[in-house]
């Protein structure tokens, strides 16, 4: 039988993946505090249903960035997605063009840029930007991306460095052989070419080639370098939101990176509404984090966020049945989300409301 909810793929992926993998993927860092407070956080709100509203005709198109999703739902950044099956990241956007929805493409992929865009050329979707520290090779990634078609850049602010994870150390995690870091290959030669053989956890990540300097004069000069719309990922602070806002970055994702970088954060759901009341419409807001349940789609809406990403559960489906199942997961968080919006009584999205929820 095929699984009933987002949840019950994890075990299935599970027994299919190496523990290696399997670690990388779910991990998070150090004791896990804000990885599982991502789950936990969902139970702390509770919603007050309207009723008697005629439901029978819903609509959960989403506007985001000026284009419209078929729900208010996008795939999360994540990297080395062939980890999971041969067809990786073509498999994932092909699974989301079939349901209409946007799918961001990260940097560290296992299929470049352009061959994603090939694999589902009618597909949204936007690119997330690791920065390097040298900024032709960042000038670059964003050329390809615009080219190829790519809606939107999401510079990941959250990762200077490379959070611990203790699974991955435990399993001595390293990029299987066949597979690398696709986006990559131009640019690399001489040293860089030694360094990506000592893997992930190497000196690769950590000093050599990521932006690990990285501020707000790198946001300023990616917007003065793209045509694109730019997203700021992993912003947890309301002065920060402030601050993206001022600075007409278009859209801020909330998120703690799905407590992979630093533990003892709040779960993203926690810091949404603290930075949606800050930052008052002044840009979109997105989160990510521990959404698996319609209902967490209608709670984070109801907190401020314009749309949600999904993560983890992505690379289960794919693990357990390539784009299949990656659009049998989708459509699983689609079908929850539009009965969430019925029962509680929402025709569509400008009616899932902040009085739609409650902490208890
Ligand atoms: C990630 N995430 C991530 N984020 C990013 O900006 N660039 C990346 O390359 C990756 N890679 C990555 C790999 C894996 C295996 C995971 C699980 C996560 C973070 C991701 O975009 C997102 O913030 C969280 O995964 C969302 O939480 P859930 O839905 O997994 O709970
Ligand atoms: C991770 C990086 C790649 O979370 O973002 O593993």
């Amino acid at each position: 039988m095929k699984p009933l909810n987002l949840l019950e793929y994890e075990p299935l992926a599970r027994a299919k993946l190496s523990a290696m993998v399997y670690e990388y993927y779910a991990g998070g860092a150090n004791d896990e505090v804000s990885l599982r407070d991502n789950r936990a956080s969902f139970e702390r709100w509770r919603l007050w249903p309207r009723v008697l509203r005629a439901v029978a005709e819903r609509d959960l198109r989403a506007d985001v960035l000026g284009e419209r999703w078929a729900a208010p739902i996008a795939v999360a950044p994540m990297a080395l997605q062939r980890m999971a099956h041969p067809e990786g990241e073509l498999a994932v956007a092909r699974a989301c063009a079939a349901l209409g929805l946007p799918y961001v493409v990260s940097t560290m992929a296992t299929c470049t840029i352009e061959e994603i865009a090939e694999a589902a050329p009618e597909g949204l979707r936007w690119f997330q930007l690791y920065a390097f520290k040298d900024r032709a090779i960042n000038r670059d990634l964003v050329r390809r991306a615009e080219e190829a078609g790519y809606r939107a850049l999401v510079l990941t602010v959250d990762t200077p460095l490379l959070g611990r994870r203790e699974g991955a150390l435990r399993t001595d995690f390293h990029i299987p052989d066949g597979l690398r870091e696709a986006n990559l290959r131009p640019y690399e030669q001489g040293q860089l070419a030694d360094m990506r053989e000592q893997g992930m956890a190497g000196q690769f990540w950590r000093t050599f080639l990521r932006e690990d300097n990285l501020s707000w004069d790198d946001v300023e000069w990616l917007q003065a370098n793209t045509r694109l719309p730019l997203v700021l990922k992993g912003i947890l602070r309301p002065d920060d939101a402030v601050r993206a806002a001022e600075q007409g970055v278009a859209a801020v994702m909330v998120s703690n990176h799905g407590g992979r970088q630093l533990d003892s954060v709040p779960s993203s759901l926690d810091a949404l509404p603290r930075i949606a009341e800050a930052v008052r419409g002044r840009t979109t807001l997105l989160m990510d984090g521990g959404i698996r349940r319609g209902t967490d789609v209608l709670k984070a809406l109801a907190l401020g966020a314009r749309a949600v990403a999904v993560g983890r559960p992505v690379l289960w489906g794919l693990a357990v049945d390539g784009q299949q199942g990656v659009e049998d997961v989708l459509r699983l968080l689609l079908d929850e989300f539009d009965l969430a919006m019925a029962l509680s009584g929402c025709h569509n999205l400008a009616e899932i409301t902040r009085d739609l929820v409650e902490r208890v």
